[in-house]
């Protein structure tokens, strides 16, 4: 095992975030050199490691496996092929440490020899105290209560178990689990790969093998050239990791990189979370995902001409499953044909639209303020925040006339409860801005995101900035009257 480890790995070993680890390095004062963290620090910071434990890692995997849409992933075991090459890899790695060991012995017998000749003048009391010192090192089996070794255990395991994944020129990272394709855990860990019908047809996928072993696992359509394979071209759709990997691949930068999609969907269920909200899930088919960036818009049409634009509260790191925030008001007649509707209908999307983003390069901490269902695009980028394990500070004030109006409030507590850089302050009938507009200081220092009726919107922007928010600080979204 390496004295130094990549953040990303670190963390993992350990059971905690990434985001987590990254302020306890900062809190404890302890220095990284290139994104990677002494073991001997690592150790320190987490002497007690146990294997078994339920570690905050684990829970925050589960609160975000429910959250994301509920979708349950099953955790699958690399294939049998996969697995006998990584245990292969750590047979060769073994079989060196043994022989350096094996070396590293003979020199160390061998100066021991050597010291015992040159110390047989009884004068030179340093050699014997060397002399000494080696032959009770060597005598000394290591200390079984190492804290480094359950470390080292884990390492060994999760190198069995997933193999890491490095995007160029991003620097994007993400681990790739069972018999996932590289695209598939890519767009999971929240990254807005380059894809198109994730079957293998169309080579939207396309990434070039810069280091690392990767192996087919399903036949494409698609053909590669001779010249695209000899420069080790892959389809990311079509292909699992064998070992750490890094590759070459297209990701979205802006919404302008995002294709405009028309997309047959299917209703998979509608809820009633409250007299006045429906929750509309849809499921996209299998070779037709959307792409979309987290806190994007889409038009629904229902077949009968009725439609509406309606923000994605889902995370793309969920590219099948799609959730939509209906408010209903007696007159709406959309929010009437969307409670007609059955599991199985048809409902076509088209989009995605807007610019309501996360700004991933920066390093403030959010605020996101929602109003009413102004809470669905908001939801869809907490989610994709913490499928990218931000490490900055999240701090959601959702403001409602009603209790009943928190319409999924035991989820925002979930997650407060789960993850230690996000905290959830639910308003009912209250103006929450005072709180925020009482420290301007703290608030210039965060980005805010705002979201929900026009004119909320438009009244708690002009505060904000009044306040001294920097306007390219402020992101808002206004829901379109359904
Ligand atoms: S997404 Fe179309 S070939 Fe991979």
């Amino acid at each position: 095992m390496p004295q130094r480890l990549p953040l990303f790995r670190a963390a993992r070993l350990v059971g905690i975030s990434r985001g987590t680890l990254q302020r306890r390095i900062h809190d404890e004062g302890i220095d990284t050199f290139e994104g990677q963290i002494l073991v001997d620090d690592l150790v320190k910071l987490f002497p007690h490691t146990p294997l078994e434990q339920d570690s905050e890692y684990e829970r925050v995997q589960h609160i975000k496996k429910h959250a994301f849409a509920k979708r349950v992933r099953e955790r699958l075991m690399p294939s049998a092929e996969v697995l006998a090459a990584r245990v292969a890899e750590l047979g060769r790695e073994l079989a060196a440490t043994r022989a350096h060991l094996s070396l590293y012995q003979t020199i160390l017998e061998q100066i021991t020899l050597r010291l015992r000749e040159a110390g047989e003048n009884p004068s030179k009391k340093e050699v014997h105290g060397l002399l000494h010192w080696i032959k009770g090192i060597l005598a000394e089996p290591p200390a079984p209560s190492d804290p480094r070794k359950d470390l080292f255990v884990n390492d060994t395991v999760l190198r069995i178990m997933a193999a890491h994944v490095k995007i160029q020129p991003s620097n994007h990272e993400f681990w790739l689990e069972g018999n996932d394709s590289l695209l598939d855990a890519g767009v999971r860990a929240g990254l807005a790969l380059n894809y198109g019908c994730t079957s293998g047809s169309c080579g939207l996928c396309k990434a070039r093998v810069i280091s690392g072993e990767v192996k087919k696992i399903r036949h494409h359509d698609y053909v590669l050239s001779e010249a695209e394979k000899n420069m080790n071209y892959i389809l990311m759709c079509s292909c699992t990791a064998v070992s750490d990997v890094v590759l070459e691949a297209l990701e979205a930068s802006s919404e302008a990189d995002i294709p405009f999609q028309e997309i047959s969907t299917r209703v998979k269920r509608i809820e009633r979370p409250s007299n006045d909200m429906l929750l509309l899930h849809l499921q996209t088919p299998r070779v037709q995902r959307l792409r979309f960036l987290a806190g994007q818009s889409v038009h629904l049409s229902l077949g009968n001409s009725t439609g509406a634009e309606l923000p994605i509260a889902s995370c793309p790191c969920d590219d099948r499953n799609l959730l939509f925030h209906i408010p209903c008001t007696k007159d709406s007649a959309f929010c009437a044909a969307v409670n007609n509707l059955k599991k199985g209908d048809p409902v076509t999307v088209t989009g995605p639209e807007g610019q309501f983003l996360l700004n991933e390069d920066s390093q403030r901490g959010q605020i996101y303020i929602a109003y009413g269902a102004g809470f669905a695009p908001v939801k869809s980028i907490i989610e994709h925040a913490m499928a990218l394990e931000l490490p900055s500070e999240m701090d959601l004030y959702w403001i409602v006339d009603k209790e009943d109006e928190l319409y999924l409030h035991n989820l925002c507590r979930s997650w407060d409860d789960a993850l230690e850089n996000f905290n959830y302050h639910p308003r009912v009938n209250r103006d929450a801005l005072e709180t925020l507009l009482s420290t301007p200081e703290t608030l210039r220092k965060r980005d805010v995101y705002l979201a929900g009726p026009e004119d909320r919107v438009l009244s708690a922007s002009e505060r904000l900035l009044a306040a001294g928010l920097p306007p390219g600080q402020l992101k808002s979204c206004i829901l379109s009257p359904v």
